[in-house]
């Protein structure tokens, strides 16, 4: 049933090529110009006077929402605040019925994130979820659904149900654009085009697992390390930190790499493992003098940057893993294997339970 993968989690690690293409399959029009989401039971009206947007779920969940307020904002140019699902009901947040709630959960059935759609439509907004599961409780009680075709997710540790939830941000950001026109027929077919060349590149990056193992045996003798990244890069270190946590029990952080001189910079000695995101090639050089900082204190740097700036890199950092080119707005589909892998070799060098680790459940129904 692993299909020949010792671990379920790497097995699905593996299942990304497919599990984008099946969350895109139907949805892209055959002229790759537009996204078609027929499921959508709200109407063009309905979206387009939609003014603000609330994105709750948990972990993992979360990560990928942190993703699709930077997709909604930059293509829509409508407000989007995040929201941990457990804190959400408790602070009075504040919903109109011009609000669209989004609620993502790969199960559909936690309970923080249900309790959240709850309260949402109690106070008149409309929901829409994203799951992976239909039929789940959130897939049942959601005024709209986007299900994500990730197929059965039975590690813990989520990925590539993490991973198709970005992809159902895309369709969903690209295809409330396009009712809108806040981007031309043109911005959008290339996004999609964009898109469809995710899949190859993930494969290119599985190709590649050797160099990431190798870190990951090397972080695994240290007890604490910090990811850091800029703009989406930051929701991306945030995933991968949560990753390495999960499974590996590391103790690990992540950062806005401009925050680290207001505290954390005081953390990193000598040999503490950094690891830097740089797909955004708009804050590259920024990412590059943060990372300088942080190897001026000792610290040993991976860096992930996209082709084509490895060998300028390579001054900076120890290591770097190169990822494919993509527009800057889909990186983390890219970016977030790495890490991924990188927290799955590392639980497995000091010998976990990958597919299990200890205190967790693969889906919590307490709140
Ligand atoms: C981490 C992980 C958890 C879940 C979270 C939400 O790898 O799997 O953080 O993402 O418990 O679960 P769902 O998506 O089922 O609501």
């Amino acid at each position: 049933e692993k299909a020949g993968f010792d671990h379920f989690m790497l097995k699905e690690i593996h299942e990304q090529p497919k599990a984008y293409r099946d969350t895109m399959l139907g949805r892209i029009s055959d002229d790759g110009r537009s996204v078609e989401l027929p499921e959508l039971k709200m109407t063009p009206e309905q979206l387009k006077a939609i003014n603000r947007v609330h994105i709750v779920a948990c972990g993992t969940a979360l990560h990928a929402g942190l993703v699709g307020k930077n997709v909604i904002e930059s293509l829509v140019r409508v407000p989007v605040e995040t929201d941990v699902a457990s804190e959400y009901r408790y602070r009075s947040p504040i919903i109109t019925p011009d609000t669209l709630v989004i609620v993502v959960s790969q199960s559909g059935e936690t309970a923080d994130t249900l309790a959240a759609l709850r309260e949402a439509q109690r106070c008149g907004a409309r929901v829409l979820a994203i799951t992976n599961v239909v039929g789940s409780s959130v897939a049942r009680e959601a005024d709209d659904v986007i299900i994500t075709l990730a197929g059965p997710e039975i590690a813990v540790a989520s990925t590539k149900a993490y991973s198709s939830q970005l992809i159902a941000f895309f369709l969903f950001g690209l295809y409330w654009a396009q009712t809108v026109g806040s981007q031309d027929e043109a911005a959008i077919a290339q996004v999609l085009a964009a898109m469809q060349a995710l899949p190859e590149q993930v494969e290119k990056i599985l190709g590649q697992s050797e160099t990431i193992k190798e870190v990951a045996e090397s972080i695994s003798h240290h007890s604490s390390l910090f990811f850091i990244g800029r703009g989406v890069d930051y929701a991306v270190a945030m995933e991968g930190s949560l990753k390495l946590k999960e499974i590996s029990y590391i103790h690990s952080e992540a950062y806005a790499a401009g925050e680290l001189k207001h505290g954390t910079l005081a953390l990193i000695e000598e040999g503490t493992p950094v690891i830097g995101l740089l797909t955004q090639e708009d804050l590259y050089e920024k990412m590059l003098s943060n990372i300088k900082e942080t190897k001026a204190r000792g610290a040993h740097v991976l860096g992930i940057v996209n082709e084509g700036h490895e060998q300028e890199v390579a001054k900076s950092v120890d290591r770097f893993f190169a990822i494919p080119r993509t527009l800057p707005l889909l990186t983390p589909a890219l970016s977030v294997i790495p890490l991924q892998l990188l927290s799955y070799y590392a639980s497995l060098a000091l010998g976990h339970d990958v597919d299990k680790p200890r205190n967790l459940a693969k889906s919590v129904t307490v709140e």
